[in-house]
Parts: C-alpha cells; structure tokens; sequence
C-alpha cells in the first residue's frame, strides 16, 4: 500500500472548537513512521487550507455552511487526487462533516474504476441529521445524510452526482446516541446499524463479520473512524463523549478483522480533539488502532 496522509485541520463542523488540531496530534504521535515499520510506503501531504471558525450560530439549520462546503470541496478534491494516482488517502481530520468530501471523493472514484463501495462508519453517532432534525445546528451531524441526498444543495452535490452514496453501502457500528428525529429518520431510511445493543449481545466479532460480510475482490472498502466510537475512559480526547463504548480489546478487534480483509481502500480519522484530551493519549491510541488496521498482528500472523 502507498499511503498519503491529508491533513484538514477544521473544526467548522462540530459543537466544541480544538478538532482543528488533531492532523498535528496524529502527527505528534508518529502516524507517519508507525506506518512506515510496517513496511508502508507513506507520504505525508501537509495540511490542507480552508476558512477559519466564525463561530455563530445556526442559520437556517446550519451552523458555518458556506465554510463547510468551502473544507469539503478541498478534501473531496483531495482525497479524489490520491485515489486516482493509485494511493491510499487517510484523511486527518478536522471534525466529522469533512467524511461528505472524504467519502463522496471515494464513491467519485469508485464510479470511474467500476468498484464496489463499502463504508464502515464507526462512531457513537449515527450523523444522520438534516436541518429539520438537528438539536444542535452542527453539521458533524449530518455528514451520512448529506451523502445518502438530504441536505442543502451545496453539499449534496460535492461529488457530482446525487446522492453520492446509495444508503445501504453503509454500516455504522458502535452508536450508542441518537437524537429523537434523527432516529425515525434512520429507521425510514432503512440505515443498517450494529449499535452498542447488538454488539453487547452479539459480541464485537459476529458484528463485524456481519459488518463485513459480501465484500470481494472489487470493493473498496472505506473506514471513517470518529474517534468518538471509543469508549471515552481510554478516548477523553473528543468533543461529544457519550459512554459505553467499544473497549480497547473490542475495538482493536474490529480493526483487526478489517485488516483481514485486505479491501481497505481509504480511512478518515475524525473528530479527535487535542484541547480536551489528556497528554495525547487519544492521539497515541488512535494510532495504536489504525496500525491494527494495516495489518499488525502479534503471534498468529505475520508482519
Ligand atoms: N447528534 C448530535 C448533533 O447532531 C451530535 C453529533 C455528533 N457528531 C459527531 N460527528 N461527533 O448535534
Ligand atoms: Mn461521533
Ligand atoms: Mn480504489
Ligand atoms: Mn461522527
């Protein structure tokens, strides 16, 4: 694999500022030569620029849109840039609104390669709200319904066809926080979810199997990883902690049967906020995480 980090450090999305730090925190954490030990070719690409943080409330539903839309057209044009040159693109956010030019660059890609689209959206949210729904106005909230066609017209449209993403490409895994509207929504729009329920009962591995089952050697498979699926006694580092998530083992687990896989095609790390984590410990562990998601096993398997 050759690996190109993109940097988007923004946090025009989300309730809380200090997203806008987490490329460097990813970066202070060694994302870059973690990889490279295991043997991956890696290219850190910079940070990307976009429109500071007005920080005003909501217009019309919508807190920053024009701001938004500006962020999300560089990263779907980046992310879109590295996939065509044949590269495997993580985008470090940056709060969770940028998966709209993240994941649109990749269905864009998958339409011009004849590819299957898989995305994996591991979060404690479901970011299924539009500007009827939304308690808070933030559009961090909304990114999977912006892709699947509801939103305003300005993001809907980024990746040049609408919807960008059919909805049963997605499976989300680890919600375990979902607003009362956002909630009819998702069942009428027929999302499939493995929330925090089903994998107490069922167990982090018939989860995942479920999760990745029906992939092939055409499938693109597309991770977006909002740092705030962990459990936020090991993951204090993010903006809208809601307890009860994945431990470490259940979490490294879930990257470990993705690796499995070989299909990992692009990763978005999102929503990991510096200013409320504690020494890096957030960074450090997401980093943790994402080696096990290229592959680093222990004893059983090689590399
Ligand atoms: N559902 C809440 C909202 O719409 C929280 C969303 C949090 N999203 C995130 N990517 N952290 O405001
Ligand atoms: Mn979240
Ligand atoms: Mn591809
Ligand atoms: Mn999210």
């Amino acid at each position: 694999h050759r690996i190109s980090l993109i940097g988007a450090p923004t946090d025009i999305g989300a309730g809380a500022r200090g997203a806008s730090m987490g490329p460097e925190a990813l970066r202070v954490a060694r994302i870059a030569a973690v990889l490279h030990s295991h043997g991956l070719e890696v290219i850190d690409r910079g940070n990307l620029s976009g429109p500071g943080n007005p920080w005003q409330g909501p217009l019309h539903g919508y807190r920053h849109l024009p701001e938004v839309v500006a962020w999300n057209q560089r990263v779907h044009e980046a992310v879109h840039a590295e996939l065509a040159a044949g590269r495997l693109p993580i985008m470090l956010g940056g709060d969770h609104c940028l998966g709209i030019g993240s994941i649109s660059a990749v269905a864009r890609h998958c339409r011009e390669t004849g590819k299957k689209l898989r995305v994996l959206w591991l979060d404690a949210h479901a970011d299924f709200n539009t500007a009827e729904l939304t308690p808070s106005g933030n559009i961090h909230g909304m990114p999977v319904a912006v892709l699947c066609g509801h939103g305003p017209q300005a993001l809907v449209e980024i990746g040049g066809q609408v919807p960008a993403i059919d909805s049963d490409v997605v499976r989300q895994i680890g919600i375990r926080s979902v607003d009362p509207g956002e909630k009819r929504f998702v069942h009428e729009q027929g999302l499939e979810v493995f929330d925090m329920r089903y994998i107490d009962e069922m167990g982090m591995r018939h989860t995942m199997e479920q999760a990745l089952m029906g992939l092939d050697e055409h499938t693109h498979l597309h991770v977006s990883f909002d740092v705030d699926f962990l459990d936020p006694e090991i993951a204090p580092g993010v903006g809208t902690t809601v307890p009860g998530g994945p431990t470490y083992r259940e979490a490294q687990l879930c990257m470990e049967m993705i690796a499995d896989t070989g299909r990992l095609g692009s990763l978005d790390v999102v929503e990991l906020n510096p200013a409320l984590d504690v020494r890096n410990k957030t960074a450090l562990l997401a980093v943790d995480l994402i080696e096990s998601l290229f592959g680093k096993s222990t004893l059983m398997r090689k590399s």
